[in-house]
């Protein structure tokens, strides 16, 4: 494995000009400012989100912070398939996809198990199923690219529970923090066992996880529709300065799997110094590395989200 560029600057990125993005949960957090940052390099980037106004707000702040972005929004929940269908029926009909960003995440999930019109447990629907659907439709396009890109949002998370295969929607045992970490480990390991099926394929498009480190609203710039942490929020994000990074920083790590040419398929990224720090190479539990996990899931994934990938 090459190990990419010594000298990434996240803060001066190469030019992205005539490229095109997807970012998933744009409207906030690590997803507005991956579009951000695609943006200010030049990037055109669709900006999806499940609230019209929310991402009106968003295209407004980051027209007003990059003057000259080449953006637009696109409606998509990630956890009703139909409009997972519906955006990437436009999406796919387009010339050219050089990556797209599967970022949407609960990550305050409800206290009681709870399913979408679809039937499947919230958490997991929202981050693991939508994005797998979104991914395997939107292969033509990225394909069409020459080179694009998935980068799955993982966790460091993901090393606190272990993975029950025979429970993926957790409906013998659920817990909001057990939702989210199997969701994170699922991500992680679709993001994985896609790239080694990409490769098997002779496909261009490679598959990357990437990780923000812990990233919080209260270390994060405030921006009007965007990021608007309450005086206590701050209070006690700063509480935990010493170990936490903005939102802003977060978003390196994804950008980064993104965009930088010397990244491979099957890599992982994140920040340097484990929470938070510059972006850098960075290693997944051996769960979600695992092809026996890896290959179960995606079956399961599959039969479930009704989505064959091409
Ligand atoms: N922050 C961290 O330290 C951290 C650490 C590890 C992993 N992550 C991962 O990074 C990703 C982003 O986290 P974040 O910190 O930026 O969270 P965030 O600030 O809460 O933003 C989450 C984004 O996901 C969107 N979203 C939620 N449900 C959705 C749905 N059904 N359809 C479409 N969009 C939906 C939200 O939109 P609404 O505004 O409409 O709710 C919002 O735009 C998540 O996948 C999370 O698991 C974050």
């Amino acid at each position: 494995m090459s190990a990419a560029r010594a000298g990434w600057d996240p803060r001066n990125l190469p030019s992205q000009h005539g490229r095109v993005f997807l970012v998933t949960g744009a409207n906030a957090g690590l997803g507005y400012f991956s579009s951000e940052q695609l943006s200010r390099a030049g990037a055109h980037v669709i900006m999806t989100g499940r609230n019209p106004h929310r991402l009106a707000d968003a295209r407004a702040a980051l027209r007003r912070r990059v003057p000259g972005a080449s953006v637009e929004t696109m409606l998509l929940d990630t956890s009703n398939l139909g409009s997972v269908r519906a955006a990437a029926a436009s999406v796919g009909a387009r010339d050219r996809l050089d990556g797209v960003l599967l970022n949407a995440g609960v990550v305050h999930p409800p206290r009681e198990r709870s399913v979408t019109q679809d039937g499947n447990e919230v958490v997991f629907a929202t981050n693991v199923l939508g994005h797998f659907a979104l991914a395997g439709t939107l292969l033509g396009p990225l394909a069409r690219a020459g080179a694009g890109r998935l980068v799955w949002l993982g966790s460091m998370s993901t090393s606190m529970w272990r993975y029950d295969l025979a429970d993926p929607q957790l409906e013998r045992d659920y817990s909001p923090w057990r939702a989210y970490v199997q969701s994170k480990i699922a991500t992680q390991a679709l993001g994985v066992e896609a790239d080694r099926r990409l490769r098997a394929a002779g496909s261009p498009v490679s598959s990357i996880v990437a990780h923000p480190g812990y990233s919080v609203s209260g270390r994060t710039v405030g921006i009007a529709g965007v990021n608007e942490p309450t005086r206590t929020g701050r209070f006690v994000d700063n509480l935990q300065a010493a170990l936490t990074q903005s939102k802003e920083h977060g978003a390196w790590s994804p950008v980064r799997a993104l965009i930088d040419p010397d990244v491979e398929g099957g890599s992982a990224w994140g920040p340097a110094v484990v929470t938070k720090g510059m972006p850098r190479r960075a290693r997944l539990v051996s769960a979600t590395r695992s092809p026996e996990v890896g290959a179960r899931l995606w079956a399961f994934c599959e039969e479930t989200a009704a989505v064959r990938w091409p």
